[in-house]
C-alpha cells in the first residue's frame, strides 16, 4: 500500500523524492484516487494548455475541485444509504482538506501577488467560511436523515459558484503573475499541506495563518484517528486504514 501510494504521488509530478519531508504514511493520504479524476482535471478542448499547466498550481486544484464534484455526484446518485455514507465520508475528507491547503498556500499567494489580492482572498475566505459552516451540518447528518440531500446541494451550489470563480479568475491571475516553477513549488506545497490539515469541517478554526496552522495541528490527529473508524468508498487505491464497515 505504501509503494501504492508513493508511485501515485509521483506519477503526479509531485516531486517527493526532492522534498526533505518523508513520504506520508497511506493512512493520511487521499481515500482512494483514480486515473479517471486526473483525466477529468484537464481541459480536453485545449491540449496544449493542459500540457503547459501540468503540475502547476491550477492543475492539482482544478483535479481536486473534479474529485470533489465526483464525490457529490456519487452521493446524490446512488438510493442506497451505505454509499451514500461512504461518498458522505470521502467528499467531507477531500473538501475540508482542500479548503484548509488553499487557504495556508494558496490564498496569502493571491495576497501578496496580485493587485488587488487582499481583496479577492479575502472573499474567498468568506466564502469558505459559509462552505465550512454547510459542511459541518452535512458531516453531521446520516443519509436516512431529510435534510441530508438538500443540506449537501445548498452547500453545493454556492460550492459551484466559488469553483467557477477560482477557476477563471483566481488561478488565472495568479498563474500569469507566477514563474511557472514557482507555481509548480506551490503545487508541491499544496499536496504537501493536505497531509497535514484537519479532515472534518471545524467552521469555528480561523482561516488565516498562523492561527489557521495552529488550530489544524489541535484538530488533525482526532480527525485522523476518526478517519480510522469511518467507512469509505469501494474502489482501489490508498485509504485511511480501516476502509470498511465504519460510520
Ligand atoms: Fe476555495
Ligand atoms: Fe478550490
Amino acid at each position: 500500500m505504501f509503494r501504492q501510494s508513493l508511485r501515485l504521488a509521483r506519477k503526479r509530478n509531485f516531486g517527493l523524492r526532492q522534498l526533505s519531508v518523508p513520504p506520508t504514511p497511506i493512512t493520511l493520504l487521499r481515500p482512494y484516487s483514480d486515473n479517471q479524476t486526473i483525466r477529468d482535471s484537464r481541459s480536453p478542448n485545449d491540449p496544449a494548455q493542459t500540457l503547459s499547466q501540468a503540475g502547476s498550481i491550477s492543475a492539482v486544484i482544478k483535479e481536486d475541485h473534479r474529485q470533489i464534484e465526483k464525490y457529490h455526484d456519487k452521493i446524490v446518485n446512488s438510493k442506497d444509504h451505505d454509499t451514500q455514507r461512504r461518498y458522505q465520508n470521502a467528499f467531507v475528507w477531500e473538501l475540508t482538506r482542500h479548503a484548509i491547503a488553499e487557504e495556508l498556500v494558496v490564498y496569502p499567494s493571491i495576497e501578496t501577488g496580485l493587485n488587488n489580492g487582499k481583496e479577492i482572498a479575502d472573499k474567498d475566505r468568506e466564502e469558505h467560511q459559509v462552505t465550512k459552516e454547510q459542511l459541518y451540518k452535512f458531516q453531521n447528518l446520516t443519509p436516512n436523515d431529510s435534510n441530508f440531500i438538500p443540506t449537501l446541494e445548498s452547500l453545493m451550489t454556492d460550492l459551484k459558484i466559488h469553483i467557477k470563480q477560482e477557476e477563471e479568475r483566481d488561478l488565472v491571475k495568479l498563474e500569469e503573475a507566477l514563474r511557472p516553477t514557482r507555481s509548480r513549488d506551490l503545487a508541491q506545497q499544496f499536496e504537501m499541506t493536505k497531509i497535514f490539515t484537519p479532515t472534518r469541517s471545524h467552521p469555528s478554526a480561523p482561516n488565516k495563518p498562523p492561527y489557521e496552522t495552529i488550530a489544524g495541528l489541535m484538530t488533525a490527529p482526532l480527525d485522523k484517528l476518526g478517519d480510522i473508524f469511518r467507512a469509505w468508498p469501494d474502489e482501489p487505491g490508498p485509504r485511511p486504514a480501516s476502509g470498511g464497515a465504519g460510520r
